[in-house]
């Protein structure tokens, strides 16, 4: 998508030609206010990059990660030295499935190639997987962006369709367009009219920092609002639809996605407005069927992410500033489960269907296992 009218990926493979391919990322913790390319040089860069947050989103995380285990078997291709960068980065964020399934691909396809292969292998398999991800979210946009044609026609054409989403789930969020905002951007450019909610995502606020910062490069009408004011929006009629991502969808149709989505989806309930997941494949847990849910391990992050709001000064300077009193404590879950009952559909690569273990079967029938459908 676009930064300052150019096209850019919040991951790209550099090929110098005069040495190694070296993945480069955007580091996130510094947006909206600086534009910093970073080179990943090691597994520990990567891992720190996923850490410390410089690269997030679900399907991001995962594409670093398969870059990840490209980077060790350049310091070291044994199967010891690839389980234990494969164990570091497992490591960093445990909410996000598309991480694990990254990790096991790369293991799966490394651990049976000879030694000397191994590092070609891996560069061209992390590539692929971020070119995959590219194309799986260019369908979720198709699709999305049929659900906002379809809310624009209804609506006569004589007004914007109103969207209202919740942290970044755009192409920071995976390597190129994003997956609730795909759809936005789809729409976007096939001419609909539209507005965007963006809601700031306390604590990190990655909607008011990133994705106004995405809307705004691709001309996309938003307004930022706190959090708090999506229930009112939503009471006095000025969304059409909620679209958020996912971190973890189960079998069931459970989504997991950045804190305060479960609100947003009992509000939109309670006004009759549909709520929609856009649900890249990779994101989905099969592991975990119907009451699973409570498994998914909710990160828990740093209580300074709460107490502290980080911003840019009149002086130009970027810090942070304490916003509760010394030694009152702090929680900081960083994400909540949105039952499948709350849910209008989900929008996968492969379509649209509806939030249960039939409708994601339907769309990814090779999933469905040989016990199961004897049972
Ligand atoms: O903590 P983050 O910023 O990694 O959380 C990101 C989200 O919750 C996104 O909504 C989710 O990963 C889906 S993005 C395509």
């Amino acid at each position: 998508m676009r930064v300052n009218g150019r096209d850019a990926r919040s991951i790209r493979l550099d090929e110098p030609g005069n040495g190694p391919p070296v993945p480069v990322i955007i580091d996130q913790t510094l947006l909206p206010h600086e534009l910093r390319f970073v080179a990943l040089q090691t597994a520990d860069d990567a891992e720190r990059a996923i850490r410390q947050m410089q690269v997030r989103g679900a399907p991001l995380i995962g594409a670093t990660a398969a870059f990840g285990i490209a980077l060790a078997t350049r310091a070291d291709p044994s199967d010891a030295g690839l389980e234990s960068a494969a164990r570091a980065l497992l490591g960093t964020r445990p909410t996000a499935v598309n991480l694990r399934w990254a990790v096991r691909d790369m293991l799966d396809n490394l651990l049976l190639k000879p030694i000397g292969d191994r590092e070609a292998v891996a560069f061209e398999r992390a590539a692929d997987i971020a070119e995959r991800d590219v194309e799986i979210c260019r369908s979720i946009g198709r699709h999305g962006g049929d659900i906002l044609r379809r809310i624009a026609e209804a609506a006569g054409g004589d007004r914007s369709v109103q969207v209202l989403t919740h942290c970044n789930a755009g192409w920071l969020a995976t390597v190129d367009w994003g997956t609730a905002l795909a759809a936005v951007y789809d729409a976007h450019r096939s001419g609909v009219p539209l507005h965007v909610w963006v809601s700031e995502t306390r604590p990190r606020n990655q909607g008011a920092g990133l994705t106004a910062w995405e809307l705004a490069g691709e001309g996309v009408p938003h307004t930022v609002v706190a959090d708090s004011a999506s229930g009112h929006l939503l009471r006095i009629g000025r969304v059409d639809v909620v679209i958020t991502g996912t971190d973890r969808t189960t079998r069931a149709g459970d989504v997991c996605n950045k804190i305060g989505t479960y609100m947003k989806a009992v509000a939109a309930r309670d006004c009759g407005v549909p709520f929609y997941a856009a649900v890249p494949g990779p994101s989905i847990d099969w592991e975990l069927g119907d009451g699973d849910e409570k498994s998914i391990p909710i990160e828990e992050r740093d209580g300074a992410e709460v107490s502290e709001v980080r911003g840019m000064g009149p002086d130009g300077r970027v810090s942070s500033v304490r916003i509760t009193p010394v030694g009152s404590p702090v929680a900081n879950f960083g994400f909540d489960v949105t039952p499948a009952r709350l849910i209008t559909g989900l929008v996968t690569e492969r379509g649209v269907c509806e939030a249960s273990r039939e409708g994601l079967e339907a769309l990814f029938p090779e999933m469905v296992s040989r016990k199961d459908a004897a049972g």
